[in-house]
């Protein structure tokens, strides 16, 4: 059996973190980006070029990963795209393709997901734990903010996908939408110091058997954040 994971938007932070630690516990890593790092290679690391606002390229770059190191039993996506607004405060300012772009990436998710199940379902992975975890932030749960709006829609509907995912296929699948939070639920000013707890966090959804809430928050410690779900 390979144990395999497909990172969607691997760069220097959570994607090197997270590959780095399940290349250490015997996994295959493919790192996927629009611009991947030919050197990787050297590392152990398998660089694939994807662009998570094309179902086309993602779609492909499965086929991809699929050849080179068999089909992934673990699929991290942490694509995000971010447009500033042209005006401040004024999110009808925001180019319409500045728009369809990032809500392409949250879209994503779904032709993701798609040739995930593939995968897992393939009989290869019968055995194996199976993942699907969206890097999610606070965006979808709480009060719109204007000048996030690109990415706000991204998330809202990604993080619907996987809410949706993780009610069809809990019987053997975890899909998770895991946001890093502030001690006290809010968003996190420590993120650029979360990578390696992104990797710990991570390796724990996989490994943690049965489907737990999707919307999975947790703090720098690693912990989940305690009193947010609802009774
Ligand atoms: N919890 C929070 O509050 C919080 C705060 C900040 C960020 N986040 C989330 O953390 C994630 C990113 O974190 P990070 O620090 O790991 O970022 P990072 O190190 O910058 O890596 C992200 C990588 O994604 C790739 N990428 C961007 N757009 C892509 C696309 N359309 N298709 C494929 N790859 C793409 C980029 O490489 P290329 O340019 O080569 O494609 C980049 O290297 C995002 O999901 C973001 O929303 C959460």
């Amino acid at each position: 059996m390979s144990l395999v994971a497909f990172i969607i938007g691997a760069g220097p932070h959570i994607g090197a973190a997270v590959g780095t630690l399940l290349k250490q516990k015997g996994y295959r890593i493919a790192l996927g980006s629009r611009n991947p790092k030919i050197d990787e290679t050297k590392a152990g690391f398998y660089p694939v070029k994807v662009d998570a606002s094309s179902p086309e390229s993602i779609q492909a770059a499965f086929q991809t990963v699929n050849a080179e190191l068999g089909p992934p039993n673990v699929v991290i996506y942490n694509a995000a795209s971010f447009h500033p607004l042209p005006t401040p405060e004024d999110p009808l300012s925001l180019p319409l393709e500045s728009l369809q772009s990032s809500t392409a990436v949250g879209l994503g998710v779904f032709a993701a997901a798609q040739q995930a199940i593939a995968g897992f379902r393939s009989g290869v992975h019968k055995d194996s734990s199976k993942a699907f975890i969206v890097t999610g932030n606070l965006l979808p749960f709480i009060t719109a903010l204007p000048s996030y709006t690109s990415l706000d829609i991204q998330k809202v509907v990604s993080a619907r996908l996987v809410e949706t995912f993780a009610t069809a296929y809990k019987k053997d699948i975890r899909f998770y939408f895991a946001s890093l939070v502030s001690p006290s639920g809010e968003i996190p000013e420590d993120f650029p110091k979360s990578a390696d707890t992104h990797a710990q966090v991570y390796w724990d959804l996989i490994n943690g058997g049965t489907q737990g809430n999707w919307d999975h928050r947790f703090t720098l410690d690693g912990k989940k954040l305690p009193g947010y779900e609802k009774p």
